[in-house]
């Protein structure tokens, strides 16, 4: 490219969706790919599935329709947002493949990169930032992914995180790499 064109650089517009378990670190990677991503002046949105609960989801529970439900509404929010040019992150555990696919199915093809944030569940629940799975073992918290509500793991994510092995910082470079990869993104060279 000629640094001297004056024309604005184009962003494609796509959207990255982390699915995974809870604890397993999908707000944190969301976080920091938003913040690379800036770093290179692309905007981007931010919607996290536990933030949208207190907005447009908070009508709904965490039974399997409440679950697909939540996940079909931010797959449409997502639609409409990459339809007019926006960077989408999505952070929620998704449990289900035939919501994520729902999703993927709303957007051009090549412009949603799923990735599946990958810990065991041992680890996780150890991890446990809001103490959600002890109180689902003790039995207070029904329908809780992981414990008593399935987690159907994606069988082909554009990207595998091993969020065991890989600190929140090396997984976000990975994130990068592969955009780059699939041209959506201008490499940094
Ligand atoms: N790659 C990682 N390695 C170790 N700990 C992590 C990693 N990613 C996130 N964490 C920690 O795990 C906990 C859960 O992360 P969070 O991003 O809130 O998960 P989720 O959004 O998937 O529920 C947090 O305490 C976070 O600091
Ligand atoms: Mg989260």
């Amino acid at each position: 490219m000629n640094a001297d064109d004056p024309r604005p650089k184009t962003q494609t517009p796509f959207v990255i969706w982390f699915t995974g378990l809870s604890g397993s670190g999908k707000s944190t990677l969301a976080s920091i790919v938003e913040e690379l991503l800036r770093a290179r002046e692309v905007p981007v949105h931010n919607l996290d599935g536990d933030a949208l609960r207190r907005g447009l989801n908070q009508d709904l529970g965490y039974d399997d329709d409440a679950r697909d439900e939540s996940i079909r509404r931010i797959g449409e929010v997502t639609r409409i947002l990459v339809d007019a040019g926006h960077v989408v992150l999505v952070a929620a555990i998704s449990p289900f493949e035939s919501g994520r696919k729902r999703a993927r199915s709303l957007i051009e093809p090549g412009r949603f990169i799923e990735v599946f944030v990958d810990v065991p569940l041992d680890v996780a629940e150890a991890r446990d930032p809001k103490g959600l799975y002890r109180l689902a073992r003790e039995g207070h918290l029904t329908n809780f992914t992981g414990i008593d509500s399935p987690y159907e793991p994606p069988s082909h994510p554009e990207v595998h995180v091993d969020a065991v092995a890989l600190n929140p910082r090396d997984a976000g470079e990975l994130v990068i790499a592969s955009l780059e990869a699939a041209g959506l993104l201008a490499n940094r060279s």
